[in-house]
């Protein structure tokens, strides 16, 4: 007991110190609540790359960022969308301080679409809201993203990665339109909004 009432956190209470086992209890108690949050988060993580396809960019595909321009798939002339011979559309853009190549592209609704996205400059965002869209466009890299818009409409672009002080105003757009409206399959040209 004298070793007891020595040591701070076993005096009783009268003095205002909260008793060890107290301490402990409450310690304890956090560690669960800590451990449950984590768990809830990282189910979350699991839950919603299983039902929504949300998962990070998985191919490796390396380009110069210093020749896009110049030369290879993201000359200006291969920007927008593109249709491919079995019907399926390919996006190619290229993100860039502070804005989109091109800033707004148009494709088909319930049609798959594959979007192609590279940097020229330093690391932006590729989101577009209520989809599976989601992935960093990184320099030397192209960034691939395979979707299909049940719905049509107009989808804003954001980049939300921090790429600068212009960052909050590069912004692109995505509008779906319905299939019968898309233009000729057998165009040769690629497509934004403004050609269409
Ligand atoms: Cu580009 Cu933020």
């Amino acid at each position: 007991m004298a070793e007891q009432s020595s040591h701070p956190l076993r005096r009783p209470l009268p003095d205002g110190i909260v008793p060890e086992d107290v301490v402990a209890r409450t310690e304890n108690r956090w560690v669960i609540i800590m451990a449950a949050m984590l768990v809830f988060m990282l189910a979350i993580v699991v839950l919603t790359g299983i039902t929504d396809s949300m998962h990070p960019s998985s191919n490796v595909e390396v380009v110069d960022p210093t020749t896009l321009h110049l030369q290879g798939e993201f000359v200006e002339s291969n920007l927008g969308t593109a249709v491919e011979p079995d019907g399926s559309v390919t996006v190619r853009m290229i993100a860039e301080q502070y804005e989109f190549v091109p800033r707004c592209v148009q494709v088909p609704a319930g049609t798959a679409v594959t979007f192609r996205l590279t940097s020229a400059d330093v690391v932006h965002g590729f989101l577009l809201p209520d989809t599976n869209v989601n992935t960093m466009v990184v320099p030397g890299f192209v960034a691939e993203v395979r979707t299909r818009f049940a719905k049509e409409g107009e989808y804003a672009m954001p980049c939300h990665e921090f790429c600068g002080l212009g960052h909050h105003a590069m912004w692109a757009h995505v509008r779906v339109v319905p299939k019968s409206q898309f233009a000729d399959p057998a165009a040769a040209e690629r497509m934004n909004c403004a050609t269409q």
